[in-house]
C-alpha cells in the first residue's frame, strides 16, 4: 500500500496526464525557479489549472495576484484571461520578480502581466489611492501573517461579483487548532474570521490533497449590497 502522500501524488499525476495539465512553458517555469533557488512552494499543476478554470468561469478580464514567486500561478491565471485581459501581480523580492518576469515572457504573457515590486500592502495602498478599477478576480498567496491586510485592501479593489481566492488555508489541518502559536496559522484564521463575519461576503473553503500535500483554498464572492 502506498502511503497517503504517494497515493495523492499518484492521483495528481494521473489527473495531470488525463486532463493535459501543464505545458512546456509551465514546466520551464518550475525548472528556472528551482535553478534560481526559489522555494518549491508554487501551487501544484492541477491547482494551477483550477485557477485558470476559475478565471474563465468568472470571465475575468482583470486579475490581481498577491505573491508572484516564480510566476507559475501568474501564468496559469493569465491563461484564463482573454487576450486583451490584464493581470497585476505583487512581489516583494526584486530578484524573485526578475525570475518571474522571464518565466512570464517565455510563456507569452509579458504584454498582459504587470509585476509590481515591493511590499504588497504598500503596493495595494497605492493601487487604492490611484483609484485602480476593481479587479474581477484576486488570488492571495503571499505572506500568510498579512492575509487580513490583503483581504481588507483587496475589498477596496473589488466590486460585487469579484472572486477572492486565498491559498494555503488548511496547512496540514493546523488551521482548525485555535491554540496554534504559528503566526502563519494565526493570519489564516484571522482572514477566515474576517471573511466569514463580513455581511457583504459569501465564502467557502475546501481542503485539498495532492502532489503538494494536504492544504486548501478559500473562495469568497463579494455580494451585491442588500436591495440591489
Ligand atoms: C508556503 C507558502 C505557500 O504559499 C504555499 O503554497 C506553500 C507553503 C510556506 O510559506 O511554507
Ligand atoms: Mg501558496
Amino acid at each position: 500500500m502506498p502511503n497517503d502522500q504517494q497515493l495523492w501524488s499518484h492521483v495528481d499525476a494521473y489527473f495531470e496526464s488525463v486532463l493535459n495539465v501543464g505545458d512546456p512553458a509551465l514546466d520551464a517555469t518550475l525548472t528556472a525557479s528551482r535553478e534560481a533557488g526559489l522555494p518549491d512552494i508554487a501551487v501544484a499543476p492541477n491547482q494551477a489549472r483550477l485557477l485558470q478554470v476559475l478565471a474563465q468561469a468568472v470571465q475575468a478580464r482583470s486579475i490581481l495576484e498577491i505573491g508572484t514567486l516564480g510566476g507559475y500561478s501568474t501564468i496559469s491565471l493569465a491563461r484564463g484571461l482573454p487576450r486583451n485581459g490584464s493581470l497585476v501581480t505583487l512581489e516583494v523580492n526584486p530578484a524573485t520578480a526578475d525570475v518571474a518576469r522571464e518565466n512570464i515572457a517565455r510563456a507569452g504573457h509579458a504584454d498582459q502581466v504587470d509585476i509590481r515590486v515591493g511590499p504588497a500592502v504598500e503596493t495595494l495602498e497605492r493601487l487604492v489611492d490611484a483609484g485602480h478599477p476593481p479587479f474581477d478576480l484576486v488570488f492571495i498567496d503571499a505572506n500568510k501573517q498579512q492575509n487580513p491586510d490583503y483581504l481588507r485592501l483587496a475589498l477596496q479593489l473589488s466590486r460585487p461579483g469579484t472572486l477572492i481566492i486565498c491559498d494555503n488555508v488548511v496547512r496540514n489541518g493546523r488551521v482548525a487548532d485555535a491554540d496554534a502559536t504559528d503566526s502563519d496559522v494565526a493570519g489564516v484564521r484571522q482572514y477566515l474570521n474576517d471573511a466569514g463575519s463580513h455581511s457583504g461576503l459569501l465564502s467557502a473553503a475546501i481542503q485539498t490533497v495532492g502532489s503538494k500535500g494536504y492544504d486548501g483554498l478559500s473562495l469568497t464572492i463579494v455580494q451585491n449590497p442588500p436591495g440591489e
